[in-house]
């Protein structure tokens, strides 16, 4: 179901703004937060603007190591991705008591960074922070570059998305306010108009 997404075609997965879940893993203690603020600003290498508040324990994880993964969940895990943008790791008293643990969300590491990705979601990008200090401090904008990419081929496969009526569970979620999401189900293709 797994399938590397070439990282020229990383920015796809998030060109409709889709809400996404930051995961992070700094000297072995994990953490994830939902992030609705994210969209690509280059095509290659694939670059993409996040906005992580200074409140959140991500932001206190990103700071130590400069990387950061973006999972991006679907409709059955509207429950999971309000939950873990809802609550924070930062007080967690160890490490087996992270948002994974006390949630059960399964996870498995990325190829290149070793991220712990959230194994139900339907794409994941692990990134390294651009250093931009003056984005980060002022905007809480973080700048990063996919290294890996990947997709649930039952719902991106070959560069494109395919959001369909047999695979609704699996499209992707936007936040519109206090944990209510609308589905991205109803696609429909854009034609250039006729001159009048
Ligand atoms: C749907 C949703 C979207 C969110 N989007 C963002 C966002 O784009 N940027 C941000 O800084 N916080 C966002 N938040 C809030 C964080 O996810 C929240 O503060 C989280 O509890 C931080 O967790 P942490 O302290 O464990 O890192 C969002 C919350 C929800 C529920």
């Amino acid at each position: 179901m797994k399938t590397p997404v070439q990282l020229s075609h990383a920015s796809r997965l998030l060109n409709h703004g889709p809400t996404v879940i930051v995961s992070t893993v700094h000297e072995g203690r994990r953490n994830l937060m939902a992030a609705a603020w994210s969209m690509p600003v280059e095509f290659t290498p694939p670059r993409i603007a996040v906005v992580i508040d200074k409140s959140t324990y991500t932001r206190e994880q990103i700071a130590h190591t400069g990387t950061l993964a973006l999972n991006i969940p679907c409709r059955a895990l509207a429950d999971l991705t309000f939950t873990v943008g809802s609550i924070s790791g930062r007080n967690d008293p160890m490490p087996e008591e992270d948002k994974f643990e006390r949630y059960g969300i399964k996870s498995f590491s990325g190829a290149v960074l070793g991220l712990p990705l959230v194994e139900d979601c339907i794409a994941w990008m692990e990134c390294r922070v651009i250093s931009e200090p003056h984005a980060e401090q002022t905007y809480d904008t973080f700048f990063v570059e996919a290294v890996s990419a990947l997709s649930d081929t039952r719902v991106f496969a070959n560069g494109r998305w395919d959001m369909n009526d047999s695979n609704r569970p699996l499209h992707t979620i936007h936040h519109l306010g206090a944990g209510l999401f609308a589905v991205a189900s109803d696609p429909v293709q854009g034609k250039i108009l006729s001159d009048q």
